[in-house]
């Protein structure tokens, strides 16, 4: 996507720089573009423990560069036992997005195959370079598929402005490129369609605040910035037509772990009679779960609350301390939003129920392949 017109994946590889990886330090965003380069495992896993990478896409993509920075570093005999140590670190690095174990798993796998030190080095970069790739391209293909959903709506309001509610970051800020929830914004934006995106801040890391309502704004897309209580409102005023969010795990029965928070838009959505969907990459289905009760929910420090940043008026980056010193803060990452609350999947297969027998359907493969495990 494009950052002042120039176009940039979060992530990528300069083929002539064998071992750098660049990334966008997302924490840096919006107030400062800061490109911050990889060299080993260690960097890859403090990038994605610490946010300077983030999102479901971008955190597989990531965890996919940090096994080939491992193997790329590792003695020629040695290059599976040192692959097994760094997918056992990156696994640890955030526990709730699929993508991050599905990466580690494929390379793991694929080098696997291979004989040789170099031969398995190479691989390790032909996989990680693929799983980026696809999962740009999925996210495109989700594009697709979500537009014919807005053109729908856009067709019953005569073309006025189709108003779409999202949380957190789902943009290609979380992906390699295109995003999953703003795919199909983006996708309207070129196929003529008026859209306007109501943007949840999303405490406490504030993704919709410093990324979503950025991205949107660098694509030219009409977006308003809300805080996260509001959504509720917005929709008994039917000022909501429909609501995409991404998805860090969804089981393959339909329930949704995404951004703290999500459910709470789930139930508004529902008793508003709103349609609600999920955007996700099939890398984000988690084949073994059925119940969304057991997705490993992640706690971060309560830091988070309890401190903010931003720009000061001398156009300084600042923390400053929002409650009282010595108060406690319970920061839970993710919730579940049960499958009975989603109104479809949007995914780059296409657009699916969320419940077994549909999701089987369209993922008979996966299905096949995870019970061969
Ligand atoms: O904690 P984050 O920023 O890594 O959380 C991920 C998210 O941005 C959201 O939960 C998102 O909606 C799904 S990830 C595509």
């Amino acid at each position: 996507m494009r950052i002042n017109g120039k176009h940039f994946r979060t992530i990528w590889a300069d083929a002539k720089n064998e071992g750098v990886i660049s990334i966008i330090d997302q924490r840096q965003l919006p107030h400062q573009f800061v490109v911050k380069h990889l060299h080993c495992l260690d960097d890859a896993v403090s990038a994605i423990k610490d946010m300077h990478v983030r999102g479901a896409g971008l955190i597989g993509a990531t965890a996919g560069f940090g096994m080939y920075l491992a193997a790329i570093n590792a003695w020629e005999d040695a290059v599976d036992e040192v692959l097994e140590e760094a997918a056992s670190q990156l696994n640890k690095s955030r526990p709730t997005a699929r993508n991050l174990g599905w990466a580690v798993e494929r390379i793991l796998t694929a080098v696997r195959t291979v004989q040789g030190g170099a031969d398995k080095k190479r691989k390790a970069y032909e996989i990680a370079c693929e799983i980026a790739d696809e999962d740009a391209s999925f996210c495109k293909q989700i594009g697709e598929h979500g537009l014919e959903l807005i053109k729908a709506i856009s067709r019953k309001k005569n073309g006025e402005p189709v108003n779409i509610l999202t949380h957190c970051n789902a943009g290609w800020l979380a992906f390699v490129d295109y995003g999953s929830a703003t795919a199909p914004i983006y996708a309207a934006r070129d196929a003529g369609i008026a859209v306007h995106v109501w943007v949840d801040e999303t405490r406490p890391w504030n993704q919709g605040a410093k990324l979503t309502a950025w991205e949107l704004q660098q694509e030219g897309i009409a977006n308003t910035l809300i805080t996260d209580n509001t959504g509720g409102h917005l929709m008994q005023k039917k000022m909501v037509d429909m609501v995409i969010v991404g998805s860090d795990r969804t089981t393959h029965t339909g329930d949704v772990a995404n951004k703290i928070g999500t459910y709470l838009k789930a139930l508004a959505a529902h008793d508003n009679h709103i349609p609600f969907y999920v955007a996700l990459p099939s890398s984000t289905f988690d084949w073994k779960l059925a119940e969304g009760a057991e997705i490993p929910i992640e706690q971060r420090s309560g830091d988070e609350i309890l401190w903010i940043s931003g720009l000061d008026q001398t156009g300084n980056i600042k923390s400053v301390q929002l409650a009282a010193p010595g108060t406690q803060a319970a920061n839970f990452s993710f919730d579940i939003t049960p499958a009975r609350l989603v109104t479809a999947l949007i995914t780059e297969r296409g657009i699916v129920q969320a419940n077994r027998a549909a999701i089987h359907a369209l993922f008979p493969d996966k299905i096949l392949s995870s019970s061969q495990e």
